[in-house]
């Protein structure tokens, strides 16, 4: 790489092999990014090609209208890499946690036999196209199976991340309508067994599943015994590919849905593009596939493009520290992913942990789901990348379905901190309250046509579609709930969201969601949540509850913590409950959580006047100040 100014430039080598060399692909597809997306997609497979390219009837809009396709004849028998030339390759490297256990490889050509199997399986049981089935796995090489299985026959996998607890998989199940959950015995995490079969159970209760599908980890599998050839669905551009639920604002999870032909072309082509996918390539995305990143990155994108992709099912520092860097050395794997708080994470542990490891393979570096500060930045460059490898701060959304923001590998530029260029063909824009071009920073907005793979909905939930992307700016405007800057140099920077989301260790969560859940404990009948920055995990949830009972405190603050790790999972574990006698409330009567932040960062308050209760204030500081002297 090369210096120039804050600007990191690929080396002459890399920049000859990278797809995109040339920069003018930018104003080119800008001219006319709809034909410019109807080009890249039509060197897919269809059936039948589409009529239209896109259709703009805000808030709705559609790509590639009347066109017929799959995306498991995109992955195997009409690869574009050519199915003769990938079929014997891998596909699929599955790292086991355990050390003593081994790692599987699958080839394309196994790979797609299980997804056959478990496609007429699943057609045995009943599953129709349309139909939503659930997935409860943890990272095996089933979820893989699963998911494709599923596409392959045109039903609609909602994959729920195996951390969530039964009630979070429960709200998911219930809002789908899933019929069938596929699901595991348990899996193995930081050296403990965990048993899924019994959060399955409990989770599948006051639901519409009437068959549980039981995977068991490292054994022969339910549709062992299915004949391995199964005929694509034809689908249209527009059917359902996929839901996948995100926190928004409120308490309820959102069911994003996301569609067969822009899905397909966005993922095929930001990975080639992005992370600039060559046939030899091993590519390792650390996200669970519970998570839009795992769905697009880990599964779905590099297997569009015919290389292998590594899945591995622990921790990341489990059973030691550079667990994750042996896995780099020992796989090969030439183009990592992660995110920020893993990155951090590496950079805690100090370099002796790297010492043995050599990263030879390694030619790109990625980075998603938070900003990353610059001395993280500069640590993954400097110490992972060898200051060889490009670093892609790659901004998207669970909404977006790809990557829309990220500087391509040969031609950069990259900037610490700094996302970089929207992808050819992608309009952004930054702009104030009232819809105006911001001068510095302000919202960022995604413009028509949008992107290929941008959410089509909110499955059962029209206005709140409406209401949370639609309704801030003129109508036709995507709202990303993010704020963003630019720089000097057209790269963008992404601050963070402007919404009740918090990221925690990378998870994405609603602090509506937690105060539900710290509601629904007897005793507490208002709280606030909020994200207090973490140097690790970036975010960390912390409640503040009234209480005036006469239990024990200690007692309370623990149930409330059980309470959010049974309503949710363990990863929105509240760092710290305080049970306060009141919260500092507008006149109407809403908690500002504003005020609450703001004490924990010292930072002045200004006018309280406008507040219903100001007194209020002065007993939060000094719980706040008592809990950080302790610290
Ligand atoms: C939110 C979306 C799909 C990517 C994984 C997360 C934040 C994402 C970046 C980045 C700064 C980022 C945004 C976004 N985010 N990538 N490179 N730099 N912030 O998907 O869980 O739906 O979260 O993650 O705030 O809105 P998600």
């Amino acid at each position: 790489m090369m210096k120039k100014g804050n600007l990191y430039y690929p080396a002459e080598e890399a920049k000859k092999k990278a797809w995109v060399k040339d920069k003018k692909i930018y104003s080119d597809a800008l001219k006319d990014p709809v034909k410019f997306w109807e080009k890249l997609a039509k060197e897919l497979f269809w059936f039948s090609p589409w009529k239209k390219g896109f259709e703009h009837k805000p808030p709705h809009f559609k790509w590639f209208l009347g066109g017929k396709t799959n995306i498991t004849s995109n992955i195997f028998e009409n690869n574009l890499a050519g199915w003769e030339k990938i079929k014997q390759k891998t596909a699929l490297i599955w790292v086991p946690e355990p050390n003593n256990e081994k790692t599987r490889k699958v080839t394309y050509d196994a790979l797609f036999k299980e997804v056959q199997k478990c496609a007429n399986y699943l057609k045995k049981l009943g599953v129709k196209k349309g139909d939503r089935v659930g997935i409860y796995l943890p990272i095996i090489p089933e979820i893989v199976v699963a998911m494709l299985a599923l596409a392959r026959i045109g039903a609609v996998h909602c994959v729920v991340f195996s951390a969530f607890s039964p009630d979070a998989l429960r709200i998911r199940l219930q809002d789908t309508g899933a019929k069938v959950l596929i699901t595991a015995d348990n899996y193995y995490r930081k050296g403990k067994i965990i048993d899924l079969e019994a959060q399955a159970r409990e989770g599948v209760k006051q639901t519409k599943v009437k068959k549980v599908i039981l995977i068991k980890r490292g054994r022969n599998n339910p549709w062992q015994k299915e004949k391995d050839f199964c005929p694509p669905r034809s689908m249209d551009s527009e059917d359902l590919q996929f839901i996948l639920y995100t926190s928004g604002s409120t308490g309820k999870p959102k069911g994003c849905m996301h569609v067969c032909g822009g899905y397909l072309v966005q993922a095929y082509w930001t990975g080639k593009w992005i992370f600039d996918f060559h046939p030899q390539d091993i590519f390792w995305c650390t996200s669970d596939p519970g998570w839009i990143t795992g769905h697009t990155y880990a599964i779905y994108s590099p297997l569009l493009n015919g290389i292998a992709t590594l899945i591995y099912e622990g921790a990341l520092d489990w059973p030691e520290p550079n667990k994750w860097a042996k896995i780099i050395d020992k796989h090969k794997v030439t183009i990592f992913y992660t995110a920020p708080t893993a990155i951090r994470m590496f950079k805690r542990y100090g370099g002796d942990v790297l010492s043995d490891n050599k990263f030879n393979y390694l030619r790109i570096l990625g980075s998603v789901g938070e900003p990353i500060d610059e001395s993280s930045w500069i640590w993954y460059f400097e110490k992972v990348g060898r200051k060889k490898c490009p670093i892609l701060d790659t901004w998207w959304q669970t909404e977006t379905g790809g990557i829309l923001i990220s500087s391509l590998p040969g031609l950069g530029p990259f900037r610490p901190a700094f996302t970089g260029l929207p992808f050819p063909g992608i309009k952004v824009g930054i702009l104030d309250e009232k819809g105006l071009p911001a001068l510095r920073e302000g919202n960022l907005v995604i413009l028509a046509p949008f992107a290929p793979g941008l959410l089509r909905g909110i499955y059962k939930d029209e206005e709140r579609y409406m209401k949370t992307y639609w309704s801030q700016y003129p109508k036709g405007t995507y709202f990303t709930s993010d704020a963003a800057l630019w720089g000097k140099d057209g790269l963008v920077r992404i601050l963070g969201r402007v919404d009740d989301v918090i990221k925690v260790a990378g998870h994405r969560l609603a602090t509506g969601e937690l105060e539900e859940a710290v509601n629904s404990h007897p005793d507490i009948t208002e709280c606030a949540v909020i994200g207090i920055p973490d140097e690790i995990k970036g975010e960390l949830p912390f409640v503040f509850a009234i209480y005036s009972g006469k239990r024990v405190k200690e007692e309370i603050e623990k149930e409330i913590i059980d309470l959010v790790r049974k309503k949710i999972g363990p990863i929105a574990s509240p760092q710290k409950v305080f049970l306060v006698g009141d919260l500092p409330k507008t006149r109407s009567g809403k908690i500002m959580r504003r005020i609450l932040k703001d004490i924990w960062l010292g930072k002045k308050l200004g006018d309280l006047s406008t507040l219903a209760n100001p007194g209020s204030v002065n007993k939060l500081e000094d719980a706040i100040g008592n809990f950080k002297k302790s610290l």
